[in-house]
């Protein structure tokens, strides 16, 4: 038997699907693989040319000449950008809008799910996103779908900008998750969608314990 595993969790947003994975995965004894880094960090790499991100010919043109790795250092996640060291770098406003909308282009996805899937072959991994258990490992028999309400997932948000200091507008806040969530879910290739073996597991109401243990006690490991 092959003892290589993935889990696979998809899920929108804010939904705490990374804090989630990480406890998970901490306790499995296996890494987490957050494929929305992927995408930020390529997203980070066009912004940085000058690319307009909604013309997909100049996003293809750029492709090959635009490096995305993966490290891990004790069990973190780091993503290098040509060589450097990005993990600080994609996590503003401006590289998630980035990352929602040229993760639309096909292209980009056939680059950034084969880096996904060469990285999980050797070593066990929960990998979280909003493809993985529809398109990425859909032969897993661990897969979980990670949701929460909208305004749960904003009040959340604005809970993390204050103590960051930073000013808000609850309204807008609520407005960017709508806007991620329509693009995730409704583009062409790959939608955020419910597979249809997947648990879902409705984070609003739970603490991230019992999310954790809900999500063990499926895997039974
Ligand atoms: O999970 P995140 O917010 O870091 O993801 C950033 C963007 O990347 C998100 O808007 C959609 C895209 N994404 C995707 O298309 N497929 C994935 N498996 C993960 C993320």
């Amino acid at each position: 038997m092959n003892s290589i595993y993935v889990v696979a969790v998809d899920g929108p947003a804010g939904a705490g699907k990374s804090s989630i994975c990480k406890e998970a995965a901490k306790r499995l004894g296996i890494l987490h693989l957050d494929t929305g880094a992927t995408y930020r960090t390529l997203a980070l790499g066009l912004l940085r040319k000058g690319v307009d991100i909604n013309d997909d010919k100049a996003i293809e043109a750029q492709l090959d000449k635009i490096d995305v790795t993966i490290g891990f250092e004790d069990g973190r996640q780091i993503m290098y950008l040509d060589g450097e060291d990005v993990t600080g770098s994609i996590r503003t406003g401006e590289v998630s809008m980035a990352a929602s909308v040229t993760s639309k282009n096909a292209k980009v996805r056939e680059k950034l799910v084969a880096l996904q899937r060469q990285t999980a072959e050797r070593i066990s991994m929960i990998v979280d996103g909003r493809d993985i258990c529809t398109n990425v490992f859909p032969n897993t028999p661990y897969k979980f779908y990670i949701t929460v309400s909208v305004e749960e997932r904003a009040r959340r948000r604005a809970l993390q900008l204050k103590e960051m200091g930073v000013a808000f507008d609850e309204k807008t806040l609520q407005q960017e998750i709508e806007e991620r969530d329509h693009n995730d879910m409704t583009r062409d290739i790959s939608p955020l969608r419910v597979d249809p073996d997947a648990v879902v597991i409705d984070n609003t109401n739970i603490t991230q314990e019992q999310a954790v243990e809900l999500m063990l006690s499926y895997i039974g490991k």
